[in-house]
């Protein structure tokens, strides 16, 4: 199965501009805790590089693009996002990084949860040791 899914949000276009709604929920599948952004992003550095023990979440490129890896410790798939429409869902124990940025990249990302250090894993090789432990002998 791939890793990479992606939501369509509903959108209401008239000769005013276009309007999505994203609803907890209904849209995205958590109720949204926290809701943060990048933007200022420079095309040749990288973000992300870590993955959650229990964090969903929901990143909306609402202006520009970026390219992302997603890696579940046995696969690897990369995309584009580039569409205010489209929500990529990052599952919990979804190593993840950001790169490419466009200069007017705004990445706005929808979580499950409040701020919590304790449930990142920074460390690649801890990752694949934790996906290798759940998946048992
Ligand atoms: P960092 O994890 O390095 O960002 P990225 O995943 O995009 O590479 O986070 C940058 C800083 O922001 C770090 O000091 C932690 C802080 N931060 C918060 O305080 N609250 C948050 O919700 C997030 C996502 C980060």
């Amino acid at each position: 199965m791939s890793l990479i899914k992606l939501i369509d949000f509903r959108t209401f276009a008239d000769s005013r501009g276009t309007l999505a709604v994203v609803e907890g929920n209904l849209d995205v599948p958590f109720d949204i805790r926290r809701v943060y952004y990048l933007y200022g992003l420079s095309g040749d550095l990288q973000r992300g590089f870590h993955a959650h023990h229990e964090l969903e979440q929901i990143a909306i490129c609402l202006n520009g693009s970026c390219s992302f890896l997603l890696d579940d410790g046995q696969s690897k798939e990369r995309l584009r996002l580039d569409s205010p429409r489209q929500g990529l869902r990052i599952e919990k124990m979804i190593w993840h990084e950001m790169y490419d940025f466009s200069a007017d990249c705004v990445l706005m990302v929808l979580a499950s949860e409040h701020y919590d250090e304790s449930d990142y894993i920074r460390d690649y090789e801890q990752f694949v040791a934790e996906v290798k432990h759940a998946a048992g002998p």
